[in-house]
């Protein structure tokens, strides 16, 4: 199991207290980086980055954001290197984005997805593996350094 980080804004916040229940209920370790209620408004970068560190600093675990729609979260993880960040709001893409994009974080939209079905993506992307492969190759393309070495090549 590896270690989970998740992180929020106001707009995720209810959506973050009903999977750290559901973490709970599976003994799955996590760490809860804030934001700490929905009543106060806070910037969604500064969750993005707290979890995107932490997970970069601790290798082999992962991350959970939730804003209000995930596009916010998304974009701002996304802009770091090693992060795959996956804004998933049903089960196909959450089995897809750990089977073929191996997803280090999963980016859900609180204002989108209702609990039951939060819960089942939690689940399926918790437990799906990474396939390898062909698709480690694919991955291997999204570092920019290795874009540019096989231009000069
Ligand atoms: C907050 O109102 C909202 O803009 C934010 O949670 C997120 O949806 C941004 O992408």
């Amino acid at each position: 199991m590896e270690k989970l980080f998740l992180g929020c804004d106001h707009a995720g916040f209810e959506l973050k207290e009903v999977i750290l229940r559901y973490l709970a209920t599976l003994s799955w370790p996590y760490q809860d980086l804030g934001c700490d209620c929905a009543e106060t408004s806070v910037h969604y970068p500064h969750y993005a980055h707290k979890v995107v560190q932490a997970v970069l600093d601790n290798p082999g675990s992962r991350g959970i954001l939730i804003c209000g729609t995930g596009l916010g979260m998304s974009m701002a993880a996304n802009r770091f290197p090693g992060i795959r960040a996956a804004l998933c709001q049903e089960l196909y893409t959450a089995r897809m984005s750990r089977l073929h994009n191996d997803a280090n974080i999963l980016v859900m939209g609180g204002r989108i997805v209702g609990s039951g079905l939060a819960r089942e993506i939690v689940h399926v992307w918790l437990t799906t593996p990474f396939e390898g492969g062909r698709h480690q190759e694919r991955l291997n393309l999204l570092d920019p350094d290795t874009v540019q070495k096989e231009k000069i090549s």
